[in-house]
């Protein structure tokens, strides 16, 4: 029920740091150390490559979950959209392990890659927010996301509970393959719910730029480097989908080899800009497209930030700004669905899980 809330969607966004803490405690032992199956941390231990397969939002918690188990657990990861991985297979490497990251664990592209893996004989596991869902059932193991039902058709808290289990994952697997961690992640995940509090109270911030920068614009851009240019991806989907805002993420180098072409006089421009490395390419990036005309949205993490800047995200472990950084473009896109009159739980065309290939 969303009781007290319009919608769906916002009541999930809110829900998201109580999400947080429900993970950490599924997933902690009774040391208080985080702790999963032994069969699945030996899969891990095992995988000379691990294979991300997923669909939209799923797909990119992909993205960002091959990050945190390459840089935690040094494992080499591919990350595959679903339906064009059954036609197109990459060529495997000879002890792969498949990861197949779904919310509703229904959706039929990943179901029939899932087939074909299970042909070939390859471990595979599912994290999904479904227990007893197909693809829990067909796969070797299954990890959940404990992030409770999700009704909106646009995915908010599967997308931080993806990005949280799939952290844990690669921290764990790290630790058992010998890899030092140089931090405690179940401290780290617990400042990054807090983070997440304080976002989801200062709403009206992002009602005001969602106002300013999206009521009548015809397009927007989303750009980013390295982990922000893949929570730049899901903010430009979120939006999209909700508010039919044409919408497009890019790697926020690779503007000016096209895309830069389609910056006119006012066109909205969301930057993120969580990354130490790669904070003055971002900004040289936002430069380039203001000088276009662009109208630039910046925002960033502290400790990064600069006078320019719109909003200023709370201070989480570098590796997990994504689970953050998304929850201002979550708000924006709902708040600019909601002032452009679209009906924010069921968009057009739209369905929850998508059974057919
Ligand atoms: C977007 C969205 C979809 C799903 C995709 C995969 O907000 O919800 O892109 O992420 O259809 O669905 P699951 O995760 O159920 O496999």
């Amino acid at each position: 029920e969303k009781g007290t809330y319009p919608h769906y969607m916002l009541k999930e966004i809110d829900e998201q740091p109580l999400v947080m803490r429900k993970i950490i405690q599924a997933y902690q032992d009774e040391n208080g150390e985080l702790h999963i199956d032994q069969p699945i941390v030996g899969a891990m231990k095992e995988a000379d490559r691990i294979y991300i397969v997923a669909c939209g939002t799923s797909y990119h918690a992909g993205l960002v979950g091959k990050q945190f188990i390459e840089k935690s657990a040094n494992i080499p990861v591919e990350v595959h959209v679903a339906s064009e991985f059954s036609y197109n297979m990459p060529l495997l490497s000879e002890k792969p392990l498949f990861i197949f990251i779904s919310q509703s664990g229904e959706t039929a592209d990943s179901r029939a890659v899932l087939v074909k893996v299970k042909e070939l004989g390859h471990q595979s596991l599912t994290i999904t927010n479904v227990a007893g869902s197909t693809l829990s059932r067909e796969a070797d193991h299954t990890l959940l996301l404990h992030a409770g039902p999700e009704i909106a058709v646009a995915s908010t808290k599967a997308y931080t509970a993806q990005l949280a289990v799939l952290s844990i994952l690669g921290h764990t697997a790290g630790k058992a393959i010998g890899v030092q961690q140089g931090f405690d992640l179940v401290h780290d995940l617990g400042i990054v719910a807090t983070a997440m509090e304080a976002l989801c109270d200062t709403k009206e911030e992002f009602e005001a730029i969602a106002k300013e920068y999206l009521a009548t614009t015809r397009n927007c851009f989303f750009i980013g480097r390295s982990m922000d240019y893949f929570v730049g991806l899901e903010g430009a989907l979120k939006l999209k989908e909700i508010s039919y805002i044409q919408a497009e993420g890019f790697a926020g180098g690779e503007l000016k080899h096209g895309t830069i072409a389609l910056i006119e006089e006012g066109t909205p421009i969301i930057a993120l800009a969580t990354q130490e490395e790669v904070n003055l390419g971002i900004r040289g990036n936002v430069k380039e497209v203001v000088a276009r005309g662009a109208n630039p949205c910046i925002v960033s993490m502290k400790g990064l930030e600069d006078e320019e800047d719109r909003f200023v995200i709370p201070e989480v472990n570098p590796l997990l700004t994504p689970l953050i950084s998304v929850i201002p473009l979550q708000l924006i896109s709902y708040y600019a669905a909601l002032h452009r009159d679209c009906d924010v739980d069921k968009p057009r065309n739209l369905a929850k899980s998508v059974t057919v290939e």
